[in-house]
């Protein structure tokens, strides 16, 4: 399985923080907070990322990561997203290098308490199709939001007004190498974006979408009010734990 960073976007929501950097170069508590999607994926077992980056400080990044020496890599791939296309159009500049493979694929901003290895474990038997994680949250219309029948996802909805659920679906996905032919179909959302909503209600509409429930905490840092709870959490509890 290939692991796939996405680092791209203008961080809007965060200026002045982000007018003359990037929004995933920002410090959370004592790293930058593209080291924490970077982590989630090496603690998972994998080991082959590409970051995708855009913006401002593109240039930066190779900078702070180099190949990889600090997570225990050998080799790290990079690529750039002109513009704010979305979150599956940035992953879209990933076909070449997925080549097949099925892929994991994390948000820049998302940063976890614990690990998802046992999601990845039970992804790889899955053998093909998607799968999301999800959080209970305060605030589901930040989010996309799962409808949900049992065990099985019925339908994502991207910022409710009125969430159908108490759940948020977090930043980490896994396709199987059909996600960028999915992606070639999707038409730009209200918000003028390839949206990865879109994306995982295609698969439910295969049928072929499970989830799995994230145990620790789990936030986002893109707004000043996230990027402060991150840099607490990890600070009162530290964050990638690898402790089950
Ligand atoms: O954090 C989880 C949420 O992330 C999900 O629940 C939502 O379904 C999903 O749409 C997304 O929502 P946001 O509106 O919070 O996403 P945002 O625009 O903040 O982008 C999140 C990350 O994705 C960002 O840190 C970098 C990457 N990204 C985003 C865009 C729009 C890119 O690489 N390129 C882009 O064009």
């Amino acid at each position: 399985m290939k692991g796939i960073v996405l680092a791209g976007g203008l961080g809007t929501r965060l200026r002045p923080l982000t007018a003359v950097t990037n929004k995933h170069l920002l410090p959370v508590y004592d790293r930058p907070m593209v080291y924490y999607p970077i982590e989630t994926l090496v603690n998972a077992g994998v080991r082959d990322i590409m970051i995708v980056t855009g913006g401002n400080s593109a240039g930066d990044f190779l900078r702070l990561l180099k190949n990889g020496r600090e997570f225990g890599l050998r080799h790290l791939n990079y690529t750039y997203q002109e513009g704010e296309g979305g979150i599956a159009a940035a992953l879209s500049l990933c076909e070449e290098f997925a080549d097949g493979q099925p892929v994991c694929v994390v948000l820049g901003d998302n940063i976890i308490e614990r690990n998802i290895c046992r999601a990845v474990r039970s992804y790889r038997h899955q053998g093909g199709g998607a799968k999301i994680l999800l959080k209970k949250v305060q605030d589901p219309q930040r989010f996309g939001v799962p409808e949900l029948d049992g065990r099985r996802v019925v339908r994502i909805e991207e910022k409710p007004e009125e969430p159908k659920s108490e759940y948020a679906v977090i930043g980490v996905y896994m396709y199987d190498s059909d996600v960028f032919e999915i992606i070639k179909t999707l038409k730009p959302s209200g918000r003028g974006e390839l949206e990865i909503t879109d994306v995982n209600n295609a698969y439910i509409g295969r049928g072929e979408m499970t989830w799995d429930e994230l145990e620790g905490w789990w936030t986002d840092a893109g707004t000043f009010e996230s990027l402060l709870r991150a840099s607490n959490l990890v600070a009162e509890t530290g964050a990638n734990k690898m402790d089950d």
